[in-house]
């Protein structure tokens, strides 16, 4: 299961000129999460490489002044791009950050030797517009036997760890952590100001930020409770709830994504890990919700990192589950962030 690894052959037809290869993978690569879907990202192509570049003016200067969460997207847009390009028959050589100099050129890619997708690969391919974001309560089903071991391991070949909160204390606790930060985000002028700016109204012809068809109305309670953010602000926008909504639901199976330091490279690293652990959760009909809050205060931040990760770096707060509503999100046009 190595995105790296395939056995040599022949290039598909779907894209042969370069300008074709990096429309391809552009337009797969901004598929890839972001924080409040700002898509901090552009991307250039030429001498035979694909760069990705970190769109600073997208960062969120509030919630993120260190530019983590950017870095973290442009590493979920790095690992969508590398398995376009497996898809494409193509072996990624990646340079991350290659240039002091340039601290938002993410990443160098250039396009190796031929050699055939392996079926891993095509599926996470397939997964690519499929997988989003989800808000809410799961089913009450198990996961997939095994699934957890997997997606550690998947991690793990990013250099982040996934770190699964297996005692209902620890569980408790990260969930109460989550919860007090969202009261306190919602309590503070500035970030909620911030976040509102991210989250377009209804009928709205912004091809960024988090749309109402991507949350539901009514915030589905869990157990225990895991509060999503309030993209709507107070306006009620959003989906009609499929489930009761009265009746919380699983929160899931709670994870920590961790990095051994905190460095831009490792958030860039933790950006790849997340998708790659979100595709293939994906591909097996899991769907993943994210909570950054408690990472954007850093009093909090610390306890999860003492607390609950021995030490290691928090970088997302995930929750794993069965859901089965889809969520539609949006993305600017390729013209737009192919340079
Ligand atoms: C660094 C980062 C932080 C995020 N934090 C949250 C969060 O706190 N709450 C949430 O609901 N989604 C969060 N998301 C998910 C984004 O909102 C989501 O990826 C974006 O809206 C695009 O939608 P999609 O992933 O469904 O395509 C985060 C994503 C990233 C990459």
């Amino acid at each position: 299961m190595n995105v790296f690894w395939a056995p040599s052959g022949e290039l598909p037809r779907e894209a042969s000129t370069p300008e074709e290869v990096a429309r391809f993978v552009v337009e797969a690569a901004v598929n890839a999460p972001s924080v409040a879907n700002s898509q901090p990202w552009w991307f250039g192509s030429g001498d035979g490489e694909l760069s990705v570049h970190a769109d600073a003016e997208r960062r969120l200067p509030v919630a993120d002044p260190d530019g983590r969460e950017m870095m973290i997207s442009c590493g979920a847009a790095v690992f969508t791009a590398r398995v376009a390009l497996r898809y494409l028959g193509l072996v990624p050589q990646v340079r991350l950050l290659p240039d002091p100099d340039l601290p938002n050129l993410v990443a160098r890619i250039t396009k190796g030797e031929p050699a055939p997708p392996v079926e891993y690969e095509r599926q996470l391919f397939a997964e690519i517009p499929r997988r989003r974001a989800h808000r809410g309560g799961f089913d009450a089903r198990p996961l997939p036997e095994g699934l957890m071991s997997v997606l550690r391991d998947e991690a793990a070949r990013e250099h982040a760890t996934l770190r699964v909160m297996s005692d209902d204390r620890q569980v408790g606790a990260l969930a109460a952590i989550v919860e007090a930060a969202d009261f306190a985000l919602r309590l503070d002028n500035a970030r909620s100001a911030e976040q509102a700016k991210w989250a377009p109204p209804p009928g709205s012809r912004r091809r960024d930020g988090v749309p109402a068809t991507a949350y539901p109305a009514v915030a589905e309670q869990t157990e225990p409770s895991f509060p999503s953010r309030d993209f709507a602000h107070g306006h009620g926008w959003g989906l009609p709830l499929a489930g009761q909504g009265a009746v919380p639901r699983s929160a899931g199976t709670a994870c920590v994504l961790t990095t051994a330091a905190d460095d831009p490279e490792d958030w860039v690293r933790a950006g790849q890990a997340l998708q790659r652990v979100m595709l293939l959760a994906s591909s097996c009909g899991v769907s993943t919700a994210l909570h950054s809050q408690p990472l954007e205060i850093a009093t909090l931040r610390e306890f999860i990192r003492v607390q609950l990760c021995d030490g290691a770096c928090p970088q997302m707060v995930l929750r794993l589950g069965t859901a089965g509503e889809p969520a539609v999100s949006i993305r600017r046009p390729v013209d737009e962030v192919l340079l």
